[in-house]
């Protein structure tokens, strides 16, 4: 056995330049001293998607490391420093706890991370969506790595025509289930078709069990018991030689599906893919985005980012986003444009079913 490497991507909203649109260049430049300083890590890339930190680690120690994590934990620490310095806004929003306690799951933070030994060339694309929730990745998942309108190399590659294993979280009761794809899909979809509850947590090749795909589960809300902002996950996904190709991985991006997390995490919108420097949400606080930036390992270390999406071919995704967004913007406080009342970040229904508890007359 080889050695193998941890790819640890641990993401905060920490306070937001200007509002929740983007995050201030002092708290990227803190957060990348801290890293470059700390002797755990092979490699580091510090980026972000709208207003979140996204710190993206190589190291040799796992996952859930305590000392891995107490350096996230102490790096969002730094930049919340920073954020209450600068009064950006919402400073520390997501850092639900006073001390830190072995793990930031739970703490706020989103975290995705998975643990390999290093193919011969190992292309792996970290996605970062803002204004939206972990199940949003449901749909690009299933579409790279079951469906093969999306994915040719589930019929014409040998070493993914057998499929691949779902690890399926159910983000309520907290259980999980793993499906075996193609022959329950359909079983699949009946869960993963309610990304507000049911989310794909990783993908495995079938036979040598290999790690493909991860994404962050995390639910700020869930945790914290009142709205704290929307969770806005982080994806990671293995690409070539037996797994989806690069192109393949890029695909299900080109056709902008809607989700929810946008204005007020309470309504519903186009995921727009774009580039680092394009994920500054603005209308409406949005409309959601989503970057995608590619990486080669090299023991451990990270060479890129290829940002993607800055790429003219998507485009016509961005044209067809800003499209749906319009039409969803016409619908305004109505459903679905606004969530249905279970999903609702924010609500008044409460406080103005109770002023006019008298006025409703039996019927
Ligand atoms: C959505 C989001 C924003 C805020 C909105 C109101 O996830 O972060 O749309 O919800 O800007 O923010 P507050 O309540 O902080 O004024
Ligand atoms: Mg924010
Ligand atoms: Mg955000």
């Amino acid at each position: 056995m080889g050695k193998k490497i941890t790819l640890s991507v641990i993401k905060a909203d920490i306070g937001g330049f200007v509002g929740h649109s983007n995050v201030h260049p002092e708290c990227l430049e803190t957060a990348g001293g801290i890293l470059a300083g700390s002797p755990l890590l092979i490699d580091y890339h510090v980026t972000h998607v709208g207003d979140d930190i996204n710190l993206i680690m190589t190291h040799e120690l796992g996952k859930n490391n305590g000392e891995i994590h107490q350096l996230a934990w102490n790096t969002f620490l730094s930049c919340t420093a920073v954020a209450k310095k600068l009064k950006l806004y919402g400073a520390g929003q997501d850092l639900l706890a006073d001390s830190f306690s072995g793990n930031v799951k739970g703490m706020g933070p989103g975290v995705a991370e998975m643990e390999f030994e290093e193919r011969a060339s190992e292309p792996v694309i970290v996605y970062m969506a803002d204004k939206t929730e972990p199940g949003a990745w449901n749909f690009p998942v299933y579409k790279m790595f079951a469906d093969p309108f999306n994915t040719i190399g589930l019929i014409i590659d040998p070493s993914m025509h057998q499929g691949f294993l779902f690890e399926v979280r159910d983000l309520i009761d907290h259980k999980k289930v793993t499906f075996s794809c193609p022959e329950e899909m359909y079983d699949m979809l009946v869960f993963i078709g309610a990304p507000g509850r049911y989310c794909i947590k990783s993908v495995y090749q079938k036979g040598t069990n290999e790690i493909a795909a991860t994404s962050s589960t995390q639910r700020l809300n869930l945790m914290a018991g009142r709205y704290v902002g929307k969770d806005d996950p982080v994806l990671i996904v293995r690409c070539q030689s037996g797994l989806p190709a690069v192109g393949e991985a890029l695909e299900p991006f080109a056709n902008p599906h809607l989700v929810s997390g946008w204005m007020r995490g309470s309504h519903s919108g186009p995921l727009m893919p774009v580039s680092v420097d394009a994920s500054t949400p603005t209308r409406f606080d949005g409309p959601p985005r989503v970057v995608a930036l590619g990486f080669q390992l090299n023991d451990g270390k990270l060479h890129g980012p290829q940002d993607f999406f800055a790429d003219v071919a998507y485009d016509l995704a961005r044209q067809k986003a800003n499209e749906i967004a319009n039409y969803m913007r016409s619908m305004g406080p109505f459903e679905p444009h606004r969530l249905h009342l279970d999903e609702m970040e924010y609500t008044t229904m409460p406080s103005v079913s109770k002023r006019l508890k008298d006025r409703f007359e039996k019927v």
